[in-house]
């Protein structure tokens, strides 16, 4: 059985998360979606309801799982018993970022392989970041979230 991981922030989980999920699992029979806790970047959504609006988006996607988990993402994979890292390429600065991290990987896990898929033209531009400030400013964001994440981003922007 071909497993991978497609790990992020997810802060929140968009549309092009999910081109991207469905993309890898015509080559994948069962994907984990790793959540990280990167507490360091601050994120709007805790850990845990990060891996719950996850789980409620992909609930419909067969052959996928959710988990979140803390420490370094090779890890996480091992315990999975998986060996391919799934990340999606946006535009060519997301380059530099996602070069470094798999190769980084590598060299502490030489037999995990990171495949990177491209992003549906249509989302190429799109960034948890940017959805975020549109959130914010009170912006239609339906073309870029599922409908649970608009609710779930709303609900928390009205409590800061
Ligand atoms: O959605 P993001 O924020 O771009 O995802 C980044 C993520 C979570 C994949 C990366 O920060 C990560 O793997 N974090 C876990 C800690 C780790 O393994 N760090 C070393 C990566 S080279």
């Amino acid at each position: 059985m071909k497993k991978a991981v497609f790990p992020g922030s997810f802060d929140p989980i968009t549309i092009g998360h999910i081109d991207v999920i469905k993309r890898a699992l015509k080559l994948f029979d069962q994907i984990t979606i790793g959540v990280a806790d990167r507490k360091e970047k601050s994120p709007i959504f805790s850990l845990n309801e990060r891996e719950e609006l996850v789980k409620k988006v992909t609930a419909n996607i067969k052959r996928v799982e959710v988990k979140s988990f803390n420490g370094l993402l090779v890890d996480f994979v091992k315990t999975e018993k998986a060996c391919t890292i799934i990340r999606g390429l946006r535009t060519i600065s997301d380059f530099d970022y996602e070069f470094q991290m798999a190769l980084t990987n590598r060299k502490i896990a030489p037999d995990i392989e990171t495949i990177f898929f491209l992003a549906s033209e249509q989302y190429a531009y799109l960034s948890a970041s940017l959805v975020k400030e549109i959130a914010r400013m009170g912006g239609d964001l339906s073309e870029f979230l599922p409908n649970p994440v608009i609710s779930a981003l709303k609900k928390k922007l009205k409590g800061r």
